[in-house]
Protein backbone atom coordinates (compact mmCIF):
# COMPACT_ATOMS: atom_id res chain seq x y z
CA UNK A 1 0.00 0.00 0.00
CA UNK A 2 0.87 3.49 -0.38
CA UNK A 3 2.16 5.83 1.80
CA UNK A 4 5.11 7.91 3.91
CA UNK A 5 7.60 5.81 5.34
CA UNK A 6 7.99 5.26 8.92
CA UNK A 7 10.21 4.48 11.29
CA UNK A 8 8.17 0.84 11.89
CA UNK A 9 7.75 0.37 7.93
CA UNK A 10 10.98 0.37 5.79
CA UNK A 11 10.73 1.94 3.00
CA UNK A 12 9.77 0.47 -0.44
CA UNK A 13 11.43 0.59 -3.69
CA UNK A 14 8.46 -0.48 -5.91
CA UNK A 15 5.64 -1.65 -5.76
CA UNK A 16 2.88 -2.25 -8.66
CA UNK A 17 0.16 -0.26 -9.87
CA UNK A 18 -3.53 -0.99 -8.37
CA UNK A 19 -5.15 -2.88 -11.73
CA UNK A 20 -3.66 -5.16 -14.32
CA UNK A 21 0.10 -4.53 -13.05
CA UNK A 22 -0.66 -6.05 -9.76
CA UNK A 23 -2.39 -8.85 -11.88
CA UNK A 24 0.67 -9.45 -13.78
CA UNK A 25 2.47 -9.78 -10.48
CA UNK A 26 0.36 -12.23 -9.04
CA UNK A 27 -1.00 -14.11 -11.90
CA UNK A 28 0.27 -17.93 -11.45
CA UNK A 29 -0.75 -18.92 -15.12
CA UNK A 30 2.20 -20.13 -16.90
CA UNK A 31 2.30 -18.02 -20.64
CA UNK A 32 1.39 -14.44 -19.87
CA UNK A 33 0.99 -11.88 -22.35
CA UNK A 34 0.74 -8.04 -20.70
CA UNK A 35 -0.36 -5.56 -23.29
CA UNK A 36 -1.57 -3.37 -25.23
CA UNK A 37 -1.08 -0.06 -24.57
CA UNK A 38 1.77 2.40 -24.56
CA UNK A 39 2.97 3.80 -21.12
CA UNK A 40 0.57 1.43 -19.48
CA UNK A 41 3.49 0.25 -17.47
CA UNK A 42 4.66 -3.02 -19.11
CA UNK A 43 8.34 -2.24 -18.66
CA UNK A 44 7.84 -1.86 -15.04
CA UNK A 45 5.16 -5.14 -14.71
CA UNK A 46 8.26 -6.81 -15.97
CA UNK A 47 10.82 -5.62 -13.91
CA UNK A 48 8.53 -5.79 -10.81
CA UNK A 49 7.25 -9.03 -12.11
CA UNK A 50 10.91 -10.54 -11.55
CA UNK A 51 11.17 -8.85 -7.96
CA UNK A 52 8.25 -10.86 -6.37
CA UNK A 53 9.79 -14.24 -8.88
CA UNK A 54 13.09 -13.73 -7.38
CA UNK A 55 11.73 -13.29 -3.53
CA UNK A 56 10.05 -16.34 -3.87
CA UNK A 57 12.15 -18.30 -5.27
CA UNK A 58 15.89 -17.21 -4.14
CA UNK A 59 18.72 -18.85 -5.50
CA UNK A 60 16.60 -20.76 -7.91
CA UNK A 61 15.45 -18.23 -9.83
CA UNK A 62 17.18 -17.85 -12.77
CA UNK A 63 15.70 -15.11 -15.02
CA UNK A 64 16.33 -13.78 -18.78
CA UNK A 65 14.84 -10.69 -19.94
CA UNK A 66 14.78 -10.53 -24.08
CA UNK A 67 14.43 -7.20 -26.52
CA UNK A 68 14.59 -6.96 -30.04
CA UNK A 69 17.66 -4.78 -30.17
CA UNK A 70 20.15 -3.44 -27.98
CA UNK A 71 19.61 0.20 -27.89
CA UNK A 72 15.86 -1.49 -26.73
CA UNK A 73 16.93 -3.22 -24.33
CA UNK A 74 19.19 -0.18 -22.26
CA UNK A 75 16.03 1.31 -21.66
CA UNK A 76 15.25 -1.28 -20.23
CA UNK A 77 18.40 -1.65 -18.02
CA UNK A 78 18.32 1.80 -16.81
CA UNK A 79 15.35 1.44 -15.13
CA UNK A 80 16.07 -1.62 -13.55
CA UNK A 81 19.17 0.22 -12.34
CA UNK A 82 16.85 2.73 -10.89
CA UNK A 83 15.31 -0.05 -9.21
CA UNK A 84 17.14 -3.38 -7.90
CA UNK A 85 20.27 -1.54 -6.45
CA UNK A 86 17.87 -0.46 -3.88
CA UNK A 87 16.92 -3.98 -2.51
CA UNK A 88 20.85 -4.61 -3.13
CA UNK A 89 21.02 -6.62 -6.11
CA UNK A 90 24.08 -5.69 -8.11
CA UNK A 91 24.65 -5.75 -11.89
CA UNK A 92 27.37 -6.90 -13.47
CA UNK A 93 27.84 -4.63 -16.62
CA UNK A 94 30.01 -7.41 -18.76
CA UNK A 95 27.49 -10.47 -18.61
CA UNK A 96 24.30 -7.24 -18.25
CA UNK A 97 23.70 -9.63 -14.74
CA UNK A 98 21.57 -8.88 -11.70
CA UNK A 99 22.67 -11.07 -8.79
CA UNK A 100 20.25 -10.35 -5.77
CA UNK A 101 21.08 -10.93 -2.09
CA UNK A 102 19.15 -13.72 -2.04
CA UNK A 103 20.69 -15.50 -5.09
CA UNK A 104 18.38 -15.06 -7.79
CA UNK A 105 20.00 -14.32 -11.03
CA UNK A 106 18.23 -11.71 -14.07
CA UNK A 107 20.02 -12.08 -16.97
CA UNK A 108 19.68 -9.49 -19.87
CA UNK A 109 20.13 -9.89 -24.04
CA UNK A 110 18.78 -8.90 -27.24
CA UNK A 111 17.70 -10.98 -30.15
CA UNK A 112 19.20 -8.89 -33.45
CA UNK A 113 18.58 -12.11 -35.64
CA UNK A 114 16.03 -15.08 -35.21
CA UNK A 115 19.60 -17.25 -35.04
CA UNK A 116 20.36 -15.45 -32.21
CA UNK A 117 17.67 -17.94 -30.22
CA UNK A 118 19.77 -20.99 -31.03
CA UNK A 119 22.69 -19.79 -28.36
CA UNK A 120 20.28 -20.60 -25.00
CA UNK A 121 19.59 -24.10 -26.32
CA UNK A 122 20.08 -26.38 -23.66
CA UNK A 123 20.09 -23.38 -20.68
CA UNK A 124 17.69 -23.91 -18.28
CA UNK A 125 15.52 -20.56 -16.95
CA UNK A 126 12.27 -20.04 -14.66
CA UNK A 127 11.26 -17.45 -16.41
CA UNK A 128 11.49 -15.40 -19.85
CA UNK A 129 10.07 -12.71 -20.24
CA UNK A 130 9.94 -10.80 -23.95
CA UNK A 131 9.45 -6.79 -24.20
CA UNK A 132 7.69 -5.66 -26.86
CA UNK A 133 7.29 -8.92 -28.35
CA UNK A 134 5.35 -7.25 -31.75
CA UNK A 135 8.96 -6.37 -32.75
CA UNK A 136 9.85 -9.78 -33.53
CA UNK A 137 8.51 -10.47 -37.02
CA UNK A 138 8.08 -14.42 -36.75
CA UNK A 139 7.14 -16.36 -33.65
CA UNK A 140 10.24 -19.01 -33.89
CA UNK A 141 13.12 -17.27 -31.47
CA UNK A 142 10.01 -17.10 -29.24
CA UNK A 143 9.34 -20.78 -29.15
CA UNK A 144 12.67 -21.56 -28.94
CA UNK A 145 13.33 -19.62 -25.52
CA UNK A 146 10.47 -20.83 -24.36
CA UNK A 147 11.62 -24.64 -24.61
CA UNK A 148 14.21 -23.23 -22.38
CA UNK A 149 11.73 -23.48 -19.25
CA UNK A 150 12.50 -25.56 -16.85
CA UNK A 151 13.44 -26.15 -13.25
CA UNK A 152 15.67 -29.01 -11.47
CA UNK A 153 14.91 -27.36 -8.31
CA UNK A 154 11.04 -27.84 -9.60
CA UNK A 155 10.30 -23.58 -9.20
CA UNK A 156 7.17 -22.88 -11.60
CA UNK A 157 8.49 -21.82 -14.19
CA UNK A 158 7.00 -18.91 -16.42
CA UNK A 159 6.82 -16.88 -19.52
CA UNK A 160 6.17 -13.28 -19.85
CA UNK A 161 5.28 -10.81 -22.39
CA UNK A 162 4.65 -7.10 -23.26
CA UNK A 163 3.48 -5.56 -26.31
CA UNK A 164 1.46 -2.91 -28.28
CA UNK A 165 -0.97 -3.59 -31.43
CA UNK A 166 1.24 -2.33 -34.80
CA UNK A 167 4.72 -3.94 -34.95
CA UNK A 168 6.14 -6.02 -37.48
CA UNK A 169 4.90 -9.57 -35.19
CA UNK A 170 1.56 -7.73 -34.98
CA UNK A 171 -0.29 -10.55 -36.87
CA UNK A 172 1.15 -13.45 -35.06
CA UNK A 173 0.85 -11.69 -31.35
CA UNK A 174 -2.69 -11.08 -32.04
CA UNK A 175 -3.26 -14.73 -33.37
CA UNK A 176 -1.76 -15.67 -30.20
CA UNK A 177 -2.93 -13.65 -27.45
CA UNK A 178 -5.62 -11.46 -28.35
CA UNK A 179 -7.98 -13.19 -31.32
CA UNK A 180 -9.27 -16.04 -28.78
CA UNK A 181 -10.23 -13.89 -26.36
CA UNK A 182 -10.64 -9.55 -27.42
CA UNK A 183 -10.95 -8.61 -24.18
CA UNK A 184 -8.34 -10.70 -22.57
CA UNK A 185 -8.40 -11.86 -18.65
CA UNK A 186 -9.67 -15.42 -20.26
CA UNK A 187 -7.86 -18.38 -19.06
CA UNK A 188 -6.73 -20.16 -22.65
CA UNK A 189 -5.91 -23.90 -21.88
CA UNK A 190 -3.67 -26.33 -23.67
CA UNK A 191 -2.47 -29.38 -22.71
CA UNK A 192 0.16 -31.57 -23.52
CA UNK A 193 0.63 -34.97 -23.41
CA UNK A 194 4.07 -36.80 -23.27
CA UNK A 195 4.23 -39.77 -25.46
CA UNK A 196 6.52 -41.62 -23.22
CA UNK A 197 5.62 -41.07 -20.03
CA UNK A 198 1.71 -40.30 -20.34
CA UNK A 199 1.74 -37.75 -17.97
CA UNK A 200 -0.11 -34.65 -19.61
CA UNK A 201 1.36 -30.84 -19.12
CA UNK A 202 -1.19 -27.94 -19.01
CA UNK A 203 0.59 -24.70 -20.55
CA UNK A 204 -1.88 -22.26 -19.77
CA UNK A 205 -1.94 -18.63 -21.72
CA UNK A 206 -3.76 -15.39 -20.90
CA UNK A 207 -3.97 -11.87 -21.95
CA UNK A 208 -3.60 -8.99 -19.22
CA UNK A 209 -4.76 -5.88 -21.29
CA UNK A 210 -3.13 -2.90 -20.11
CA UNK A 211 -4.22 0.53 -20.94
CA UNK A 212 -2.31 4.04 -20.28
CA UNK A 213 -5.26 5.22 -17.49
CA UNK A 214 -4.03 2.75 -15.14
CA UNK A 215 -0.85 4.62 -14.94
CA UNK A 216 -0.81 7.36 -12.70
CA UNK A 217 2.88 8.34 -13.42
CA UNK A 218 1.81 9.08 -16.81
CA UNK A 219 -0.31 12.08 -17.47
CA UNK A 220 -1.75 14.28 -20.71
CA UNK A 221 1.95 15.37 -22.02
CA UNK A 222 2.81 11.84 -22.87
CA UNK A 223 -0.58 11.62 -24.31
CA UNK A 224 0.17 14.71 -26.20
CA UNK A 225 3.35 12.82 -27.34
CA UNK A 226 1.71 10.12 -28.65
CA UNK A 227 -0.60 12.16 -30.49
CA UNK A 228 2.55 13.73 -32.58
CA UNK A 229 3.95 10.27 -33.66
CA UNK A 230 1.26 8.51 -35.08
CA UNK A 231 -2.05 8.91 -36.97
CA UNK A 232 -5.58 9.34 -35.10
CA UNK A 233 -6.83 5.79 -35.37
CA UNK A 234 -3.00 4.58 -34.43
CA UNK A 235 -2.69 6.92 -31.50
CA UNK A 236 -6.08 5.65 -30.16
CA UNK A 237 -4.83 1.76 -30.84
CA UNK A 238 -1.73 2.64 -28.62
CA UNK A 239 -3.94 4.49 -25.69
CA UNK A 240 -6.49 2.04 -25.59
CA UNK A 241 -4.53 -1.03 -26.76
CA UNK A 242 -7.10 -1.91 -29.28
CA UNK A 243 -5.56 -4.59 -32.05
CA UNK A 244 -7.61 -4.16 -34.65
CA UNK A 245 -6.99 -0.75 -35.69
CA UNK A 246 -3.92 -0.69 -38.19
CA UNK A 247 -6.38 -0.50 -41.63
CA UNK A 248 -7.19 2.77 -43.04
CA UNK A 249 -5.12 5.62 -44.67
CA UNK A 250 -1.53 6.77 -43.15
CA UNK A 251 -2.43 10.32 -43.72
CA UNK A 252 -6.20 10.72 -42.40
CA UNK A 253 -5.15 14.41 -41.25
CA UNK A 254 -5.04 15.29 -45.07
CA UNK A 255 -8.22 17.30 -46.28
CA UNK A 256 -7.92 18.86 -49.65
CA UNK A 257 -9.89 21.86 -48.07
CA UNK A 258 -7.13 22.74 -45.60
CA UNK A 259 -4.17 21.50 -47.57
CA UNK A 260 -4.64 22.05 -51.14
CA UNK A 261 -4.17 25.82 -52.48
CA UNK A 262 -4.87 27.81 -55.76
CA UNK A 263 -1.51 28.73 -56.81
CA UNK A 264 -0.55 32.67 -56.10
CA UNK A 265 2.22 34.46 -56.85
CA UNK A 266 5.18 34.35 -53.79
CA UNK A 267 7.18 36.90 -52.74
CA UNK A 268 10.39 36.27 -54.02
CA UNK A 269 11.66 37.16 -50.52
CA UNK A 270 10.48 33.93 -49.54
CA UNK A 271 13.19 31.16 -48.77
CA UNK A 272 12.91 28.70 -51.02
CA UNK A 273 14.41 24.93 -51.79
CA UNK A 274 13.37 21.37 -53.18
CA UNK A 275 13.46 17.92 -52.48
CA UNK A 276 13.76 14.70 -54.65
CA UNK A 277 12.65 10.97 -54.27
CA UNK A 278 14.68 9.52 -57.04
CA UNK A 279 13.26 6.99 -59.61
CA UNK A 280 14.28 5.71 -62.85
CA UNK A 281 11.99 2.36 -63.42
CA UNK A 282 9.02 3.67 -61.18
CA UNK A 283 8.66 7.32 -60.84
CA UNK A 284 11.11 9.86 -59.66
CA UNK A 285 9.28 13.05 -57.52
CA UNK A 286 10.67 16.74 -57.47
CA UNK A 287 9.15 19.23 -54.75
CA UNK A 288 10.07 23.10 -54.47
CA UNK A 289 9.16 25.02 -51.46
CA UNK A 290 8.58 28.14 -50.58
CA UNK A 291 8.62 29.05 -47.07
CA UNK A 292 6.02 31.66 -45.53
CA UNK A 293 7.33 34.86 -43.26
CA UNK A 294 3.35 34.89 -42.21
CA UNK A 295 3.05 38.48 -44.72
CA UNK A 296 0.39 36.49 -46.60
CA UNK A 297 -2.79 36.10 -44.27
CA UNK A 298 -3.89 32.51 -46.28
CA UNK A 299 -0.08 31.20 -45.08
CA UNK A 300 0.81 30.72 -41.18
CA UNK A 301 4.65 32.09 -40.29
CA UNK A 302 6.87 28.89 -41.03
CA UNK A 303 4.34 27.40 -43.39
CA UNK A 304 6.14 25.11 -46.44
CA UNK A 305 4.40 26.34 -49.32
CA UNK A 306 4.87 23.45 -51.38
CA UNK A 307 4.66 25.27 -55.18
CA UNK A 308 5.84 22.93 -57.87
CA UNK A 309 6.05 19.23 -58.28
CA UNK A 310 8.10 17.24 -61.06
CA UNK A 311 6.29 13.54 -61.31
CA UNK A 312 8.36 11.37 -63.09
CA UNK A 313 6.03 9.28 -64.63
CA UNK A 314 4.35 7.88 -67.89
CA UNK A 315 0.95 9.70 -68.41
CA UNK A 316 -2.06 8.02 -67.51
CA UNK A 317 0.54 5.12 -65.90
CA UNK A 318 0.30 5.25 -61.83
CA UNK A 319 3.53 3.86 -60.60
CA UNK A 320 5.32 3.25 -63.94
CA UNK A 321 8.75 5.96 -64.38
CA UNK A 322 9.63 7.81 -67.04
CA UNK A 323 13.65 6.34 -67.03
CA UNK A 324 14.97 9.00 -67.60
CA UNK A 325 18.74 9.18 -67.12
CA UNK A 326 20.29 11.58 -63.88
CA UNK A 327 21.79 13.91 -66.35
CA UNK A 328 18.55 14.27 -67.83
CA UNK A 329 16.69 15.27 -64.21
CA UNK A 330 19.10 17.26 -63.38
CA UNK A 331 18.66 19.69 -66.77
CA UNK A 332 14.91 19.61 -66.52
CA UNK A 333 15.27 20.67 -62.54
CA UNK A 334 17.75 23.61 -63.40
CA UNK A 335 15.11 24.71 -66.20
CA UNK A 336 12.11 24.53 -64.07
CA UNK A 337 13.69 26.49 -61.37
CA UNK A 338 15.51 29.31 -63.68
CA UNK A 339 15.68 32.66 -62.34
CA UNK A 340 14.78 31.33 -58.82
CA UNK A 341 16.84 31.30 -56.09
CA UNK A 342 17.18 27.70 -54.32
CA UNK A 343 18.48 27.53 -51.25
CA UNK A 344 19.68 23.54 -51.29
CA UNK A 345 18.23 20.82 -52.53
CA UNK A 346 17.46 17.14 -50.60
CA UNK A 347 17.45 14.10 -51.99
CA UNK A 348 17.21 10.36 -51.09
CA UNK A 349 21.36 9.55 -49.37
CA UNK A 350 20.72 6.70 -51.62
CA UNK A 351 21.70 8.36 -54.66
CA UNK A 352 25.34 9.27 -53.30
CA UNK A 353 26.17 5.37 -53.59
CA UNK A 354 29.36 5.31 -55.72
CA UNK A 355 29.06 2.05 -57.86
CA UNK A 356 32.44 2.35 -59.70
CA UNK A 357 31.69 5.42 -61.58
CA UNK A 358 29.95 9.28 -60.26
CA UNK A 359 26.43 8.67 -58.29
CA UNK A 360 23.20 9.93 -59.18
CA UNK A 361 22.98 12.99 -57.13
CA UNK A 362 26.58 14.33 -59.35
CA UNK A 363 25.19 13.17 -62.55
CA UNK A 364 22.30 14.76 -61.63
CA UNK A 365 24.36 17.73 -60.39
CA UNK A 366 26.42 17.80 -63.94
CA UNK A 367 23.30 17.60 -65.87
CA UNK A 368 21.80 20.59 -64.99
CA UNK A 369 25.34 22.75 -66.10
CA UNK A 370 26.62 23.06 -62.09
CA UNK A 371 23.26 24.73 -61.27
CA UNK A 372 21.21 22.66 -59.15
CA UNK A 373 23.47 20.82 -56.84
CA UNK A 374 22.18 18.55 -53.65
CA UNK A 375 22.91 17.15 -49.99
CA UNK A 376 21.79 14.22 -49.13
CA UNK A 377 18.04 14.10 -47.05
CA UNK A 378 17.81 12.86 -43.54
CA UNK A 379 15.84 9.59 -44.32
CA UNK A 380 14.89 8.55 -40.51
CA UNK A 381 11.21 7.55 -41.41
CA UNK A 382 9.71 6.83 -38.02
CA UNK A 383 10.69 8.22 -34.65
CA UNK A 384 13.72 7.05 -33.30
CA UNK A 385 15.41 7.36 -29.87
CA UNK A 386 12.35 10.09 -28.95
CA UNK A 387 12.79 11.87 -32.00
CA UNK A 388 10.38 12.56 -34.40
CA UNK A 389 10.62 10.53 -37.87
CA UNK A 390 9.79 12.21 -41.40
CA UNK A 391 6.62 10.45 -41.27
CA UNK A 392 5.87 12.21 -37.96
CA UNK A 393 7.31 15.53 -39.18
CA UNK A 394 4.56 15.73 -42.12
CA UNK A 395 1.96 14.69 -39.72
CA UNK A 396 2.60 17.49 -37.16
CA UNK A 397 2.55 20.19 -40.23
CA UNK A 398 -0.57 18.26 -41.80
CA UNK A 399 -1.67 18.97 -38.49
CA UNK A 400 -1.24 22.41 -38.27
CA UNK A 401 -0.23 25.04 -35.76
CA UNK A 402 -1.90 25.62 -31.91
CA UNK A 403 -4.74 27.40 -33.91
CA UNK A 404 -5.38 24.73 -36.45
CA UNK A 405 -3.58 26.34 -39.32
CA UNK A 406 -1.52 24.00 -41.65
CA UNK A 407 2.26 24.33 -41.64
CA UNK A 408 2.34 22.89 -45.06
CA UNK A 409 0.23 23.06 -48.20
CA UNK A 410 0.35 21.85 -51.52
CA UNK A 411 -0.69 24.28 -54.84
CA UNK A 412 -2.96 22.57 -56.89
CA UNK A 413 -1.04 22.01 -59.42
CA UNK A 414 1.22 19.22 -57.28
CA UNK A 415 -1.51 16.61 -58.65
CA UNK A 416 0.82 13.79 -58.03
CA UNK A 417 1.21 14.65 -54.75
CA UNK A 418 -2.22 15.62 -53.92
CA UNK A 419 -3.10 11.99 -55.44
CA UNK A 420 -0.41 9.66 -53.78
CA UNK A 421 -0.13 11.30 -50.65
CA UNK A 422 -3.58 10.86 -49.14
CA UNK A 423 -3.72 7.29 -50.27
CA UNK A 424 -0.74 5.66 -48.44
CA UNK A 425 -1.81 3.03 -46.30
CA UNK A 426 -0.01 2.08 -43.25
CA UNK A 427 2.47 -1.20 -43.54
CA UNK A 428 0.57 -4.07 -42.44
CA UNK A 429 3.46 -5.72 -40.66
CA UNK A 430 4.93 -2.26 -38.76
CA UNK A 431 1.93 0.27 -38.38
CA UNK A 432 3.82 3.49 -37.83
CA UNK A 433 5.42 3.23 -41.31
CA UNK A 434 3.75 3.16 -44.53
CA UNK A 435 3.51 0.74 -46.64
CA UNK A 436 6.03 0.65 -49.22
CA UNK A 437 4.58 -1.43 -52.06
CA UNK A 438 2.52 2.00 -52.37
CA UNK A 439 2.72 4.62 -54.51
CA UNK A 440 5.21 6.74 -52.39
CA UNK A 441 7.52 8.97 -54.37
CA UNK A 442 5.83 12.12 -53.47
CA UNK A 443 5.34 11.22 -50.19
CA UNK A 444 9.10 10.36 -49.98
CA UNK A 445 10.02 13.53 -51.59
CA UNK A 446 7.83 15.82 -49.29
CA UNK A 447 9.16 13.95 -45.92
CA UNK A 448 12.61 15.06 -47.32
CA UNK A 449 11.63 18.65 -47.57
CA UNK A 450 9.96 17.97 -44.43
CA UNK A 451 12.97 16.85 -42.09
CA UNK A 452 15.51 19.23 -43.80
CA UNK A 453 12.84 22.06 -41.79
CA UNK A 454 12.14 20.14 -38.27
CA UNK A 455 8.81 21.69 -37.22
CA UNK A 456 7.85 22.11 -33.78
CA UNK A 457 4.43 23.00 -31.89
CA UNK A 458 5.03 26.23 -29.91
CA UNK A 459 4.71 25.40 -26.42
CA UNK A 460 2.36 27.12 -24.49
CA UNK A 461 3.79 30.74 -22.92
CA UNK A 462 5.05 30.37 -19.87
CA UNK A 463 2.76 31.73 -16.78
CA UNK A 464 4.32 35.32 -16.20
CA UNK A 465 6.68 35.40 -12.80
CA UNK A 466 3.94 36.91 -9.85
CA UNK A 467 2.81 36.66 -6.74
CA UNK A 468 1.68 33.05 -7.86
CA UNK A 469 5.10 31.87 -8.75
CA UNK A 470 6.40 29.94 -6.25
CA UNK A 471 9.73 30.85 -4.18
CA UNK A 472 12.57 28.64 -4.53
CA UNK A 473 12.56 27.51 -0.67
CA UNK A 474 8.60 26.68 -1.15
CA UNK A 475 9.80 24.72 -4.07
CA UNK A 476 12.88 22.68 -1.87
CA UNK A 477 10.25 21.93 0.24
CA UNK A 478 8.16 20.87 -2.27
CA UNK A 479 10.69 18.23 -3.21
CA UNK A 480 12.31 17.14 0.01
CA UNK A 481 8.66 16.52 1.17
CA UNK A 482 7.86 13.94 -1.39
CA UNK A 483 6.30 10.70 -0.73
CA UNK A 484 8.48 7.72 -2.18
CA UNK A 485 6.63 7.18 -5.61
CA UNK A 486 6.73 3.61 -4.90
CA UNK A 487 7.40 1.14 -2.69
CA UNK A 488 9.01 -2.59 -2.72
CA UNK A 489 10.51 -4.19 0.13
CA UNK A 490 14.28 -3.05 0.78
N1 LIG B 1 4.66 0.44 -10.48
C1 LIG B 1 5.29 1.54 -10.88
N2 LIG B 1 6.00 2.29 -10.02
C2 LIG B 1 6.63 3.42 -10.43
N3 LIG B 1 6.62 3.90 -11.68
C3 LIG B 1 5.94 3.20 -12.59
C4 LIG B 1 5.24 1.99 -12.25
N4 LIG B 1 4.67 1.52 -13.37
C5 LIG B 1 5.00 2.38 -14.36
N5 LIG B 1 5.74 3.40 -13.90
C6 LIG B 1 6.30 4.51 -14.67
O1 LIG B 1 5.41 4.89 -15.72
C7 LIG B 1 6.13 5.14 -16.92
C8 LIG B 1 5.63 4.24 -18.04
O2 LIG B 1 5.75 2.90 -17.64
P1 LIG B 1 6.44 1.81 -18.55
O3 LIG B 1 6.55 0.58 -17.76
O4 LIG B 1 7.70 2.32 -19.17
O5 LIG B 1 5.32 1.67 -19.66
P2 LIG B 1 5.32 0.81 -21.01
O6 LIG B 1 6.48 -0.13 -20.92
O7 LIG B 1 4.00 0.12 -21.00
O8 LIG B 1 5.42 1.78 -22.14
C9 LIG B 1 7.60 4.93 -16.61
O9 LIG B 1 8.17 6.17 -16.31
C10 LIG B 1 7.56 4.06 -15.40
O10 LIG B 1 8.70 4.18 -14.62
MG1 LIG C 1 8.15 -0.27 -22.13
Amino acid sequence: MAGTASAAEPAIAWEPLPGPQTALITCPVFEVFYGGARGGGKTDGMLGEWLSHADLHGANAIGLMIRRERTQLIETIERSKSIYPLIGAQYHEQDKLWRFPNGARLRFAYLERDADADAYQGHSYTRIYIEEIGNFPSPNPIMKLMATLRSGAGVPVGFRATGNPGGPGHHWVKARYIDPAPKGWTMLASEFRNPWTGETVRRDRIYIPSRLQDNRYLGADYVANLQMSGSQELVRAWLEGDWSVVAGSFFPEFSDARHVVQPVALPDHWARFRACDWGSAKPFSVGWYAVSDGCLPQFARGCLVKYREWYGMQPGQPNVGLKLTAEEVGAGVAQRERGEVIEYGVIDPSTFREDGGPSIAERMYLGSGRAASWRPADNTRVAQKGAMGGWDQLRARLKGDEEGRPMIVFFATCTDTIRTLPALQHDPARAEDVDTSSEDHAPDETRYACMSRPYMRNAPKPKPEGPSAMTFDQFLKLTSDEKPRSRYRR
